[in-house]
């Protein structure tokens, strides 16, 4: 599917809303769609690809697919254990201290996880090492000011975030899996823009509303805005020689 396009975001949308109720082709289809966002940077064939943080694996099958020797390192057992098939070697580490030398890898791919650490410039710093000089970064999450910022109490954390939670768990009688401060982080665009911005360690290639239909470079350009309407940030890095 063309990128951007009215016809791809939808069909992620609808993925998105039937998550709850068929993950897998939800994860499929956002892992093929996030391929295909690296291989228009790098070829993925052949080539070393970090997935930190990736959950129960569904990236690194889609790299491997893609012909990339492809790892995945994921701290929460229990992610792997949720998954009906875990990539084979998948390592439990943390993505602050991974266990690779510095430039192993041609690309270090990593979705949905920044605004999860409380510390997202350290972290980044980590993602860069791993990666060889002239390699990519991929690095997107949910900000917090999107309306899926407070993920699963969304939208309410407009009205602050503990009492978007109480509500949660009132209405579904379920503890709710994030909380802010502790596995749930404010991370802004606008910071984390100037933040990469001010590195020499990387260039900033492509810095996108991921999953936007049109213009998606444009609307992270506009201060205030681009903290409502971006939804989640795609930042495409190269590391610099
Ligand atoms: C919302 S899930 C995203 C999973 C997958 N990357 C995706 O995009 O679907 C957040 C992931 O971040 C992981 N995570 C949280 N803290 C982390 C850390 N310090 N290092 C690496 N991964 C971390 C969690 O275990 C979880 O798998």
């Amino acid at each position: 599917m063309k990128d951007p396009s009215l016809r791809r975001s939808v069909t992620l949308f609808r993925g998105f809303l039937r998550e709850p109720s068929d993950p897998r082709s939800f994860y499929e289809l956002l892992a093929r769609d996030a391929a295909n966002q690296v291989e228009r940077y790098a070829p993925l064939a052949g080539r070393v690809v970090v997935d930190v943080g990736g959950g129960g694996g569904h990236f690194t099958a889609e790299f491997r697919r893609r012909g990339a020797r492809a790892f995945l390192f994921e701290p929460d057992p229990a992610e792997l254990a949720a998954s009906p098939r875990p990539p084979e070697g998948a390592v439990v580490a943390d993505g602050y201290l991974l266990p690779l030398a510095d430039g192993t890898a041609d690309v270090c791919f990593c979705s949905n996880v920044l605004e999860h650490v409380d510390d997202p410039v350290t972290f980044l710093s980590e993602l860069v090492r791993v990666t060889r000089p002239g390699g990519l970064v991929y690095v997107a999450f949910t900000n917090w000011y999107s309306p899926w910022g407070g993920h699963e109490w969304a939208p309410w954390h407009y009205l602050g975030a503990e009492r978007a939670r109480r509500r949660y768990e009132r209405r579904t009688g379920r503890p709710a899996k994030h909380v802010l401060g502790e596995n749930l982080f404010p991370v802004h665009v606008g910071t984390t823009l100037r933040q990469v911005r001010a590195r020499d360690d990387v260039t900033v290639l492509s810095a996108r509303a991921r999953y936007w239909p049109f213009a998606p470079g444009l609307v992270t350009r506009v201060p205030l805005l681009r903290e409502f309407a971006t939804w989640n940030l795609l930042l495409i890095l190269r590391r610099c020689p």
